[in-house]
């Protein structure tokens, strides 16, 4: 156990009225799930096991459901990062407006690529989809603060000041030294080719399923079948609602047999 690992009862205990006031702010707990996590991660750097099933634990959910909410965000680090992420826009408008060359000059600057972190610690740099600052393209974000006009003498600037302990924005807290990258690996089922339940069944194996297909009648007759289940272990919402999704797919089902399967 590390020293962070070792010190997380004592924030966990420090925080914990913080996050019973937000849990009163909404009607359905799981809705402080983002701001609780968000919490976590300003104080240790980056959102750690350990708050994921502290989060999990508050909000009566299952450590998955918060893991897969974090994962999906690039505002939250799964792993130690540096006291400086900079997150680099690669979408449409800013690579038409010099994202390419901006991220060029980054990265021989700094010596490492995206969802790598300096050696030193300071800098964890990152290209990222479009941060919707399209009309201020190209743009970035530092410690998700918004950056713009990042031409080289701009960004040598930027990463003097971090040197040097003078940049405009805060430093994030770094509670664990930070490898050299903090990508996370997919879940090994998942590089594997195997399906999320919704697309069991499905032909093809790229067809994850959808509502408009084929396989999107498997995947409403996979939900209505496991809602019972769901319902009872996880408090999804979606299973929750499986009647009313059914009822609005009413076209598709149209093609079920009396069992609820597809193709008869
Ligand atoms: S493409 Fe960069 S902000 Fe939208």
């Amino acid at each position: 156990m590390n020293e962070r690992e070792a010190e997380f009862p004592a924030l966990l205990a420090r925080l914990r009225p913080q996050c019973e006031a937000l849990i009163a702010q909404y009607e359905h707990h799981r809705s402080a799930l983002l701001p609780i996590v968000q919490l976590f991660q300003e104080h240790e750097g980056f959102v750690s096991p350990q708050a994921v099933r502290a989060t999990a634990q508050m909000l009566d959910l299952t450590p998955a459901v918060v893991e897969s909410t974090v994962s999906f965000y690039t505002l939250f680090y799964r792993k130690p990062v540096g006291k400086y992420v900079v997150q680099i826009c690669r979408g449409l408008a800013c690579s038409l407006n010099g994202a390419e060359d901006v991220m060029r000059i980054f990265r021989s600057k700094l010596g490492i690529a995206s969802l790598q972190t300096t050696p030193d610690g300071l800098v964890s740099y990152e290209e990222v989809e479009c941060l919707a600052a399209c009309d201020r393209a190209s743009c970035g974000q530092v410690n998700l603060e918004f950056v713009y006009g990042l031409d080289e003498g701009a960004i040598d600037e930027m990463l003097a000041a971090m040197r040097a302990g003078t940049y405009a924005v805060a430093p994030m807290a770094q509670t664990e030294i930070p490898g050299r990258s903090w990508s996370v690996a997919q879940n090994a089922d998942v590089a594997r080719g195997r399906k999320s339940s919704g697309a069991v069944g499905t032909r093809s194996p790229d067809n994850a399923g959808g509502v408009g297909d084929a396989s999107g009648v498997i995947m409403l007759d996979r939900i209505a079948e496991l809602g019972l289940a769901f319902h009872g272990a996880t408090h999804e919402r979606s299973v929750r609602e499986a009647k009313e999704i059914v009822e609005l797919a009413g076209d598709h089902l149209g093609t079920l047999g009396n069992d609820g399967r597809a193709g008869h």
